[in-house]
């Protein structure tokens, strides 16, 4: 019984000391993390204005969340919330919080949904998929999974590379081409795909 209970201490202590940069990271992380759940932590929480639901961030890649508040960071992205998150944070920091956002859990399964919208969009989605992965579920680390987001921020991010609000060299290409009526299609077919969450804490 001693000598168990002495393996498992020293099992705990050397398991600490590996871990312990991490946690500690992790800790950051999850401290950073508070203000930021206020909004994304809120199923359907929605930006004031223009009216659309906060991105979801359950399950994205950690190296994407990092471009994306970078990109806030360096205005290559505008929105006043986000500027003011991203503008006051460290490039440490930033790694710390996407750690956290990414660490919560694997994909989950969307409720099935059919409809034209749907179908069209996932015609229109070939040209897409090359990088952002089967059915929305990007391999690409730094690259965004768009399966299961929230319908309205999809048409709202892919209207911001069209009308030059986000300023990214690849997605203004990709956006240049699409309709309105594309977007939407586009939108409702990468939601309904199994995917992100809302994240809790
Ligand atoms: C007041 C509400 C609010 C708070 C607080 C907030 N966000 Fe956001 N966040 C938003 C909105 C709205 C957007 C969408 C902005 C846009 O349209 O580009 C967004 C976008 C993002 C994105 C881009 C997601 C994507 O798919 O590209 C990331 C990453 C992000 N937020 C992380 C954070 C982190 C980390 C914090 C805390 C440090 C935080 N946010 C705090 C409202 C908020
Ligand atoms: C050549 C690769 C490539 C192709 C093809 C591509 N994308 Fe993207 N997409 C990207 C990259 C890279 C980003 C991140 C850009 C940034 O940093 O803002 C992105 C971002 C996005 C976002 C923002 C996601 C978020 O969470 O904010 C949406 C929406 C999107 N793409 C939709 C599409 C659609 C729809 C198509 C097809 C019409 C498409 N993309 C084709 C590379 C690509």
């Amino acid at each position: 019984m001693q000598k168990t209970l002495s393996i498992l201490i020293t099992l705990f202590i050397s398991s600490t000391a590996i871990t312990g940069f991490a946690a500690a990271n992790t800790d950051r992380g999850a401290m950073l993390a508070n203000t930021c759940l206020g909004c994304h932590g809120i199923d359907g929480y929605r930006n004031a204005y223009p009216s659309y639901r906060v991105p979801k961030l359950g399950g994205q890649h950690e190296q994407y969340i990092v471009v994306a508040l970078k990109g806030y960071k360096n205005k290559t992205r505008s929105h006043p919330t986000m500027l003011a998150q991203a503008g006051s944070m460290s490039d440490d920091d930033i790694k710390s919080v996407a750690a956290y956002f990414a660490g919560q859990g694997d994909l989950q399964e969307g409720s099935a949904k059919s409809g034209s919208a749907i179908s069209r969009g996932e015609k229109k989605a070939a040209v897409c998929t090359a990088c952002h992965g089967a059915a929305g579920v990007s391999m690409m680390p730094n690259w965004p999974i768009l399966a299961g987001q929230h319908t309205d921020y999809l048409i709202q991010a892919m209207s911001q590379y069209q009308n030059g609000d986000r300023s990214d060299p690849v997605m203004a290409g990709q956006a240049a081409a699409l309709s309105e009526q594309d977007i939407k299609d586009l939108a409702a077919y990468f939601a309904a795909q199994s995917g992100l969450f809302t994240s809790s804490d």
